[in-house]
């Protein structure tokens, strides 16, 4: 059929769902449309029969003092730091230096600014991937074909003078609020790096990399899942690796995340006023594949709506992303191909970035 033969009815589902889950849920919903059915291996498992026989058991990520991290126990908190990384990829901060007030503020302004109407909301819909601003839904919504369940703000966060007036105007503080929030945990990024750079070994002083980094592109991600009437047919987000450096991700106390652990999907604990932190695609490139990008995925469920606030850092697009020289020699060849970012864009741009394609292109297979 010829895209001029497709039904008018046809079109008008489409475009209800590209409009987000937040505007057809306001719209009153007791099902899951069959957009948003995922196939059945995919779908969380959330049966009866399996909570009878295995007791739902969250996982405890290792926690990350950051106190502790700047005091007489830092080689031992960046051993922990390290062993996280190569296991779970994962592990979360407390004391991190951001204050409850900057944090909660964020989560509670991005709650409101996706209460707004959604004409207001729709003013930063577009296809622009480049788009300093950009309101979505789904996880690549021109692309999927079972749709996510989860509305999405995308924000360029670096340099913020840069991008901070195409930030949204409404609600009236939306702006100061993220703006403070971008700016604190780009500085918690910076001070994150220094301990990571130092776990790997790799010496603070002259470090291109981390240079590099603190001038790299920084993007505040906030997810919307509203409440779905039922939860065990679809997922909030599909599985897939974060393709930047580190992710440092806000949650409110809805849990909804899990991660790959041993082959099983396991529901990471939300603490309040934490942050998970993990390995992106660019440092288990750089690190020569010691720290581990690991698939994660977001569940929904039937009466909380969850916001979380994702804080992507990567290099600049200018960087070639490549193991850290100094971790490589005769012994430890290099595991990843060299690529710089216009062919990271060509990929996720021709490729559905879900599960970890992009790494596993990058991969060198030594004989
Ligand atoms: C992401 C992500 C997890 C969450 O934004 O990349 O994995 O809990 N978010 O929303
Ligand atoms: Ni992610």
């Amino acid at each position: 059929m010829s895209p001029t033969m497709i039904a008018p009815v046809v079109v008008e589902e489409n475009n209800k769902y590209q409009k987000g889950v937040k505007h057809l849920c306001d719209n009153g919903l007791t099902k899951v449309p069959t957009k948003y059915i995922w196939p059945e291996p995919d779908r969380p498992i959330f049966t009866k029969s399996d909570k009878l026989t295995k007791p739902k058991q969250n996982l405890k990520l290792p926690i990350i003092d950051f106190n502790e991290l700047l005091g007489p126990n830092r080689s031992h908190v960046l051993r922990t730091i390290a062993e996280a990384c190569e296991t779970y990829g994962f592990f979360q901060v407390v004391n991190h230096g951001m204050e409850g007030d900057v944090s909660r503020n964020m989560i509670e302004v991005c709650k409101k600014f996706f209460e707004l109407p959604y004409e207001e909301r729709s003013k930063y819909m577009t296809s622009d991937m480049s788009a300093p601003v950009r309101y979505g839904t789904s996880f690549n919504q021109n692309k999927d074909n079972v749709f996510c369940w989860r509305d999405f703000l995308k924000l360029y966060a670096h340099p913020l003078p840069d991008y901070l007036p195409y930030w949204p105007s409404s609600p009236s503080d939306f702006r100061s609020l993220a703006a403070t929030y971008a700016t604190e945990t780009k500085e918690m990024f910076e001070m994150m790096v220094k301990a990571i750079m130092e776990s790997l070994e790799i010496d603070g002083d002259d470090n291109e990399a981390a240079k590099e980094l603190k001038e790299g592109s920084q993007m505040v991600v906030v997810n919307c899942y509203p409440p779905c009437p039922e939860p065990e047919l679809t997922l909030g987000m599909p599985p897939h690796s974060d393709y930047g450096f580190l992710t440092l991700l806000l949650q409110d106390d809805v849990e909804g995340l899990q991660i790959l652990y041993r082959d099983e999907w396991v529901t990471i604990d939300p603490i309040p006023g934490s942050f998970v932190i993990n390995v992106g695609d660019h440092l288990e490139i750089f690190s020569n594949g010691r720290y581990k990008s690991v698939l994660h995925r977001v569940l929904v469920n039937s009466t909380k709506p969850r916001i979380s606030v994702a804080s992507l850092h990567s290099f600049p697009l200018t960087s070639v992303v490549k193991p850290s020289p100094k971790l490589i020699d005769e012994h430890n060849p290099s595991q990843y191909m060299d690529t710089d970012f216009a062919t990271f864009l060509q990929y996720i741009s021709t490729r559905e970035p879900k599960w970890k394609n992009f790494l596993e292109s990058r991969k060198i297979h030594h004989l």
